[in-house]
């Protein structure tokens, strides 16, 4: 008998991310495959033919939420006849064990097996399907392919996957060894995006200072300088930078390189040289804080931005007020800060996770509330001033006003006669709070 095929042409689909930056570009290219096959991107889920879940692992607490997110898709399937398929980070995880658990599932692919999608769609899922395999190469997508969500700001993956096995940390697990794209397809990507007209790019990758052109060896600066080069592109950005590999070469190409924005997320996780030591950071308190004097003592406008767990196995109280002493002594311009959470397969697993789910909750709202209090100041002493933004759109809360970033990544709402999304805006800043800039636009 022959195998009965589905033809992707006008089959609607929908795509839902859970987690980093580098889920929202593997979503984008996702959609870009499904699309030039003929199928037609849908905001909507219940309208949808082929719902797509991109999935999350870093911590529990993600998890859950794609858990609580998959029992609503359960009971819309009941109504609807639809393909559901999970990828991503939990995907690679649990792979077969997955479609065993839930039923309503009809396929599961890890990170590296997005090119296999079109084809399990149009094999019509009469058998459920899963792949996990690894890839020892990064798997390019052609760019053309990629559907992306702005046309103003763009992803570019540059490199993939962990060797650094921080103890706390799923990812070395969910996406493998460090990857990297050949530089050769990453500058040509960068160029196509260029003459679309796109103004801001965002280098992704889990450790991007490690990065290395399989062809030739060379090494992140090297990149930044010829992503430099591209005409049109006016602001690039990287994400996320590790410590222990962000050398003074990398921080004088900053600085050298006039595209690439004086902003650097730096992520410290802990201000205690102990703490560190165990989480496997490679790095002491007094390492990180030499990198900082260097690189503001090079850039003094630098906008600096970290990471922070609180709770981890065995932090002391005195071992947690050195991450409040390390907050307060470097100011970030914006911290993301998490309670621990034990994953499976990391080293910190075998540890007891003894600090207390209340003690957990009081540490990271001090660390909030102290930060909050920083970021205020630090805002506070921007009113008055006049800075470029990035106009990315119209303010979600009120639709007259338009919402951008400064280079130093930093949200700022305006006032706007004209209509300059899209565009790059001198904007006199009036006001503020904690988390954004407001203020007006100078030429009216
Ligand atoms: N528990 C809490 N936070 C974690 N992160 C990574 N793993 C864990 C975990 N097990 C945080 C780190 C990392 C960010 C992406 O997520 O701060 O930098
Ligand atoms: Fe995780 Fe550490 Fe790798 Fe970052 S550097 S992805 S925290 S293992």
């Amino acid at each position: 008998m022959e195998k009965s095929t589905r033809n992707l042409k006008n089959l609607k689909f929908y795509v839902h991310t859970f987690g980093c930056q580098m889920n929202e570009n593997d979503s984008e290219r996702i959609a870009g495959i499904l699309s030039t096959a003929g199928g037609k991107i849908s905001s909507s889920p219940e309208e949808s033919d082929i719902i797509i879940v991109n999935t999350c692992a870093v911590r529990k607490k993600s998890e859950e939420k794609l858990y609580s997110y998959l029992g609503r898709l359960a009971s819309s399937k009941k109504k609807k006849k639809r393909t559901i398929g999970v990828v991503g980070c939990v995907a690679q995880l649990y792979g077969p064990e997955l479609l065993e658990k839930k039923s309503f599932i009809d396929f599961v692919l890890g990170p590296d097996n997005y090119n296999l999608i079109t084809e399990i769609i149009q094999s019509n899922h009469e058998e459920k399907f899963a792949s996990t395999s690894w890839s020892r190469e990064y798997k390019e997508i052609p760019h053309e392919k990629i559907f992306r969500e702005s046309n103003i700001s763009a992803y570019v993956t540059i490199m993939e996957g962990c060797n650094n096995f921080c103890s706390y940390c799923i990812v070395p697990f969910t996406r493998g060894r460090e990857k990297c794209r050949p530089l050769q397809k990453i500058t040509q990507e960068i160029q196509n995006l260029a003459n679309k007209g796109y103004k801001e790019i965002q280098l992704l990758g889990q450790n991007v200072n490690s990065y290395k052109d399989p062809e030739t060896e060379k090494d992140f600066s090297v990149l930044l300088k010829e992503a430099n080069r591209i005409i049109a592109i006016e602001w690039i950005r990287f994400i996320t930078s590790h410590p222990k590999n962000f050398t003074k070469n990398i921080a004088e190409t900053m600085k050298g390189s006039e595209k690439v924005c004086h902003q650097l997320h730096l992520p410290v996780q802990s201000g205690s040289s102990s703490v560190l030591k165990r989480m496997n950071r490679g790095y002491t308190r007094e390492e990180y804080l030499e990198k900082i004097t260097f690189l503001r003592d090079l850039m003094p406008d630098i906008s600096l931005s970290t990471d922070i767990i609180v709770g981890f196995p065995g932090e002391t109280e005195k071992e947690f007020k050195e991450t409040l002493s390390i907050l307060e002594e470097v100011r970030f311009n914006n911290i993301f800060s998490f309670r621990y959470s034990p994953r499976p397969f990391t080293g910190a697993y075998k540890e007891k996770d003894n600090v207390s789910f209340e003690e957990k909750k009081r540490r990271l709202i001090e660390v909030q509330n102290l930060q909050k209090k920083i970021q205020l100041e630090l805002n506070e002493s921007t009113i008055g001033k006049v800075m470029k933004v990035l106009c990315t759109g119209k303010s979600k809360k009120a639709p007259r006003i338009y919402s951008g970033r400064n280079e130093g990544y930093q949200v700022v709402n305006f006032k706007s006669k004209n209509d300059v999304i899209g565009c790059f805006v001198d904007v006199h800043i009036t006001s503020c709070g904690p988390y954004s800039l407001h203020g007006e636009a100078t030429k009216q």
